[in-house]
């Protein structure tokens, strides 16, 4: 079968919006991905979009910051902080397991570390299940253990979610509670336009799974290259950003970071009809299409000396600064702005996003690599992130 790889900027943009192009990455990791929003295709991905994107309208992050997304950020280094050291994987999931529990609608009924390090557990295990097509062990042991993992989650979280959504949703219709008492999450979305959806209990499961582990790896991952980028940066000759808490300057440090290790390296799609993109590059009806977000991302064409780490850069005005680090087209990523915020030019009041919130309160704090423990890659990671970042924090 033939296979065409896409590392140009214009081009990956281009292909993100071709109609004809249907996701052709989680084939192998149905278990988790069947029918999940990422997957699906044409008219059945407009619906399911339409009612789940009505949570992520750009007012609710907007009021989500305001209220209580610097507590969360704040609340959860705190410890960290105190014991005067950490480990910024660590803090990472910490603080974005239980934000994306509450954005897929799953309970957390004590709010208990416990309970966090059990959903992070689980999150792991549906992504590994999610990218079967990359493992590097027995592809049966680990859909056996990924089956398990959705057993588990399912009686210790999903049910009981479940049925507190249900009752509530009862009281809705008995007119006890209004629309805006209901929890503004994917599960009561999905459980109030089941019937619409067509979708069934599995399906239910599998996209609270889905969402669980999309919006927390992606996050947790690019809180470190952030924070990683941020130190080196300042820490070179002659810098002088110090410690600094602007907003809108930090924020451009995270978008840098994006743009040079998005989280998604590559997307890939499957030529449903023959396409000509702009450039001229024919793509006959059956290919896979590769598109290399990481390598698009340093194309020289749309970012002068693209390989530098360069927060300031100006970048063309249809350029986001992530470039593809939240892909694009009907599939773009419905979380860019809970992760990433507003761009601070594109609107009057800022948003700055749960990253750039998080790299804020690590360097208020102190925060700094560990001179005696350097931080290391994950060596069971293609995908050059780290699986330690020990840092310290200065009182
Ligand atoms: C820095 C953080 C994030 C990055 C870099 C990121 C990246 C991406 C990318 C590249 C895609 C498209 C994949 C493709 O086209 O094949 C995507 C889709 C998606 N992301 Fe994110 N993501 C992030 C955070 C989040 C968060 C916080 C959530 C939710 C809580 C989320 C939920 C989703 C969903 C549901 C989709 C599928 C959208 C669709 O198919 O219509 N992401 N993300």
């Amino acid at each position: 079968m033939q296979t065409i790889t896409l590392d140009r900027y214009a081009d990956v943009r281009d292909a993100f919006r071709q109609h004809d192009l249907r996701q052709d990455m989680y084939d192998a990791g149905g278990l988790v991905m069947a029918d999940c929003l990422l997957v699906l295709h044409g008219a059945e991905h407009r619906v399911r979009r339409r009612v789940e994107n009505r949570l992520f309208r750009r007012g609710t992050f907007r009021h989500w910051e305001r209220e209580f997304l610097h507590d969360v950020v704040r609340d959860t280094l705190r410890p960290f902080v105190d014991a005067g050291r950490g480990d910024l994987v660590e803090i990472g999931y910490r603080t974005v397991m239980n934000l994306t529990a509450m954005v897929a609608g799953v309970d957390r009924p004590h709010g208990s570390p416990e309970e966090t390090d059990a959903l992070y557990r689980f999150a792991k295990k549906f992504s590994e299940g999610a990218t079967l097509v990359h493992t590097t062990r027995d592809p049966a042991e680990v859909q056996a253990e990924v089956s398990a993992a959705l057993a588990e989650f399912d009686v210790s979280f999903l049910q009981p979610s479940i049925a507190r959504r249900q009752a509530l949703i009862a009281r809705l219709d008995t007119g006890e509670l209004t629309e805006s008492e209901l929890p503004r999450d994917v599960l009561t979305a999905l459980l109030r336009n089941r019937d619409e959806l067509g979708v069934d209990d599995d399906v239910i499961r599998r996209e609270c799974a889905f969402y669980l582990q999309a919006g927390s790896h992606s996050t947790a991952n690019a809180f470190t290259h952030a924070a990683h980028d941020y130190f080196t940066w300042a820490a070179q000759p002659g810098s002088t950003v110090g410690a600094t808490t602007d907003g809108a300057l930090l924020q451009h440090c995270v978008y840098e970071s994006l743009r040079l290790h998005p989280a998604s390296p590559v997307a890939q799609r499957r030529a449903l009809a023959p396409i000509t993109l702009r450039s001229g590059t024919e793509i006959p009806e059956g290919t896979v299409v590769v598109m290399d977000l990481a390598g698009a991302n340093r194309d020289a064409a749309v970012f002068d000396r693209p390989l530098e780490y360069d927060p300031l850069r100006e970048v063309p005005d249809d350029v986001p600064r992530w470039g593809h680090a939240f892909g694009g087209g009907m599939h773009a990523c419905i979380g860019t702005e809970l992760a990433g915020g507003v761009p601070s030019s594109e609107d009057g009041e800022q948003v700055l996003g749960t990253v750039t919130l998080m790299l804020g309160a690590l360097i208020e704090a102190g925060g700094r690599p560990d001179p005696a423990d350097p931080a290391e890659r994950d060596p069971h990671s293609a995908r050059e992130h780290f699986g330690r970042y020990p840092v310290v924090f200065d009182a």
